[in-house]
């Protein structure tokens, strides 16, 4: 069974300075609701109840977004307004929240170790970026699709999409075995190859399920691209050792990290919420 999730919130977001100036970049929002936010549903959604974070400094709000808000939650008592906090309040009472900090930047791989002593090392694990935003309309969620994948194979999991090929330095990119339709045995993982060097362009985002020995494979991984830890290069070693596959999963995902992936978001919840409105 999985029940965690660990969310890497420990980024400085400098993409969208200023407004990452004081506030956490995953606490930016798509409509009304903070990306995190839509990221811990989706773990929620997939059977976790158990949402670890990996913050940092000036990012109180993420702490402070999943607990109550004695003043503001009395003073919309009874009005129309309070209903704008179902969704958050189901999941702050189904779920329990745990952080710890990674204070210094020094890669993925780094900040998944941190989340050791959030996680544990007995059972496997889910790990959500909140700049991926992913959602898929005719079905199961992202996470949920993997968690079924992992029913039934029992190894670590990573989600991958299909990107164009001048975008594959951006990525950690996969070459492996197709085993099922959209199913990779992973056999090469490169974090952020050079458009020309790349394995394929099947892209890593920012989904993973990771079977607890992945932290002594991280503690003997050596920093990689940008001289930091990258779980790509662990997850390499992992794959060499036994097992990982690659999940092509079915669904949109927006790159919130970026500008243009944030605003075709907003379109997107947009344009869902204005349809579900006119529907009513
Ligand atoms: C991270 C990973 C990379 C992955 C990407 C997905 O990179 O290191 O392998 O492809 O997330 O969003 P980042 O975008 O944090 O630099």
């Amino acid at each position: 069974m999985i029940t965690k999730c660990l969310f890497p919130a420990a980024g400085y977001g400098t993409r969208f300075l200023p407004a990452t100036k004081a506030m956490p970049k995953e606490m930016l929002p798509i409509l009304t609701k903070p990306l995190i936010q839509y990221g811990v549903e989706e773990a929620h959604d997939a059977g976790c109840d158990v949402m670890a974070i990996i913050t940092g400094r000036g990012k109180r709000a993420i702490t402070d977004h999943f607990d109550i808000s004695y003043e503001l939650e009395h003073q919309i008592k009874g009005s129309d307004k309070e209903s704008l906090l179902t969704d958050i309040r189901k999941l702050m009472n189904e779920c329990t929240f745990t952080y710890t900090r990674q204070n210094e930047m020094k890669g993925l791989g780094d900040a998944i170790y941190k989340g050791k002593v959030l996680v544990g090392e007995s059972a496997p694990f889910a790990v959500i970026l909140a700049d991926d935003l992913c959602v898929n309309d005719s079905g199961d969620g992202v996470m949920t699709q993997m968690v079924k994948l992992y029913e039934k194979y029992k190894c670590s999991i990573v989600a991958i999409m299909e990107v164009p090929k001048d975008q594959v330095h951006k990525y950690g990119v996969i070459s492996g075995r197709e085993i099922e339709k959209g199913i990779f045995m992973l056999d090469d993982m490169v974090e952020k190859p050079d458009n020309d060097k790349a394995p394929s362009n099947l892209a890593i985002i920012g989904r993973y399920i990771l079977t607890p020995d992945i932290f002594e494979i991280i503690e003997n991984t050596k920093p990689g691209k940008n001289g930091e830890l990258q779980i790509t290069d662990a997850l390499l070693t992992q794959a060499k050792n036994g097992m990982v596959l690659g999940y092509k999963f079915k669904g949109k995902r927006f790159d919130c990290g970026s500008m243009d992936g944030f605003v075709e978001a907003t379109n997107y919840f947009y344009n869902m919420e204005k349809s579900q409105k006119s529907k009513k």
